[in-house]
């Protein structure tokens, strides 16, 4: 950038304009609800993983989709994008959107004042130039693949303000595992996870200021990729474009801890099925739920439980995976939670849960089938404990009634004071919001 030991005009005007930028931010900075930051309570903030330390840690990940190194490009890819050809362009500061107060915030209803793109095509070699730009709409052909045949997946993941005022990751590694897997089921080209985290790092680093100051909100993050060739042949897509929003959300448990949700439970409906896409975050299933999910309103209940098969297997929870802890059979408490066998979204907080279970080590945990035929016995027989679903949006849900087959079953969820979804919920949130160090929260720029 220095010519002669003196920076180059470009340069300056850049940084004049990447601090006008800034300070615009802040003028406009609404979005905290001013809690004091703890940042003394932390002692030795070093030992916090950083992007760069992905790479490591993303080898050791075991997960159902291969992490890092282990994923393999189909052969034809072609170029990948790279962090280091990312362009920026900020948006001016008459672009620069109002922040919203944290406790307003609801889900996905607003977006941050930049976004990011990369296209894909497939004549020209692979993947093109990755930019920040400033948020604006997409221009596609109507004809595009993304438009008919729902040629399109998507994550879920988010950027958290810690209480030492640091901005964190929760394990980007695995959505980008799941991601990269969407996209080889749907025919479009696979990136390198560990580029795009760092572009995503960068696009959050831009807009941080909408990282909300409070530990009951957080930035959700929406990577996107659709495959945007303009033609009607059911095929793969040559041409895509990946991008990601960035949209402020509150936290589910903001405020007081209401009660658990109802579910509707009708085997008339399922969400997935053996050798279909249940476990994979493509847009087509979300599609076919809405109607089902409508109709559980309408009968007054918070989230459908989907079910699978003749006997009733019990799958997800609205866009959640579910877990139920009870006392088996054989007097033991257990921790079920459905198995990955195609039919479930392997859901990172999932996993967590998972792992966090196994190593405190203080009843079973296990991935086996439960159907509502042995749900319901152990509900009549006072042995179901608590049920919960886990996922990005939530952390951890509690519910407190089952409507399945015209019967109401009742869940004592909220009646445990040494509850195990509360101790999961308090767990990751300490780890997202920077409370305890942890591996799983990566701290970017
Ligand atoms: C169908 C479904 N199941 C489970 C989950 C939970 O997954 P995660 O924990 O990765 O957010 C989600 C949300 O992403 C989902 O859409």
């Amino acid at each position: 950038m220095s010519i002669h030991g003196k920076k180059s005009l470009p340069y300056i005007v850049r940084k004049v304009f990447e601090i006008q930028h800034k300070l615009y931010q802040q003028h406009v900075r609404m979005c905290s609800t001013g809690r004091l930051q703890e940042a003394l309570k932390i002692e030795d903030e070093q030992d916090f993983p950083k992007i760069n330390d992905l790479k490591a840690q993303a080898e050791e990940t075991q997960y159902y989709y291969p992490v890092g190194k282990s994923f393999k490009h189909e052969p034809d890819v072609g170029e990948q994008f790279t962090y280091s050809q990312l362009r920026v362009r900020l948006a001016g500061p008459h672009q620069l959107q109002p922040k919203p107060d944290a406790d307003d915030l609801q889900f996905g209803k607003l977006f941050t004042d930049h976004m990011f793109k990369a296209a894909y095509h497939k004549r020209l070699g692979g993947w093109q130039t990755p930019e920040i730009c400033p948020m604006e709409n997409l221009v596609i052909h109507p004809a595009a693949k993304v438009l008919h045949y729902a040629v399109e997946l998507f994550e879920g993941m988010k950027a958290f303000r810690g209480v030492d005022g640091k901005i964190r990751l929760f394990r980007p590694e695995l959505n980008m595992a799941r991601m990269n897997a969407s996209a080889q089921r749907s025919g479009l080209p696979s990136f390198e996870p560990e580029e795009f985290i760092k572009c995503i790092s960068r696009l959050v680093s831009i807009d941080q200021e909408w990282v909300p100051h409070t530990e009951s909100a957080s930035l959700y993050i929406r990577p996107t990729l659709i495959g945007i060739e303009p033609t009607l042949g059911v095929a793969s897509s040559d041409s895509a474009l990946l991008y990601a929003i960035l949209s402020p959300v509150g936290g589910y448990f903001a405020g007081k801890q209401t009660g658990g949700v109802s579910l509707l439970a009708d085997p008339r409906f399922t969400r997935s099925w053996p050798g279909g896409v249940g476990d994979k975050k493509m847009g087509s299933n979300y599609a076919g739920t809405i109607h089902v999910q409508k109709e559980a309103t309408k009968q007054g209940f918070q989230q459908v439980l989907w079910l699978y098969g003749d006997d009733h297997q019990v799958t997800e929870v609205g866009t959640m995976n579910v877990f139920v802890f009870m006392i088996n059979e054989h007097g033991e408490r257990e921790l079920i939670t459905p198995p990955l066998n195609g039919l479930i979204l392997p859901g990172i907080v999932r996993h967590s849960i998972l792992g966090l279970a196994r190593q405190e080590n203080q009843f079973k945990v296990t991935e086996r089938k439960i159907t509502m035929h042995e749900l319901k016995k152990a509900i009549y027989e006072n042995r179901v404990l608590e049920m919960f679903g886990a996922g990005t949006a939530c952390v951890v849900s509690p519910i407190e009634r089952i409507f399945y087959m015209g019967e109401n079953l009742l869940i004592p969820t909220m009646e445990n004071s040494d509850s195990v979804w509360i101790q999961m919920r308090n767990t990751l949130l300490d780890i997202q919001y920077g409370r305890v160090k942890h591996p799983w929260a990566i701290e970017i720029d």
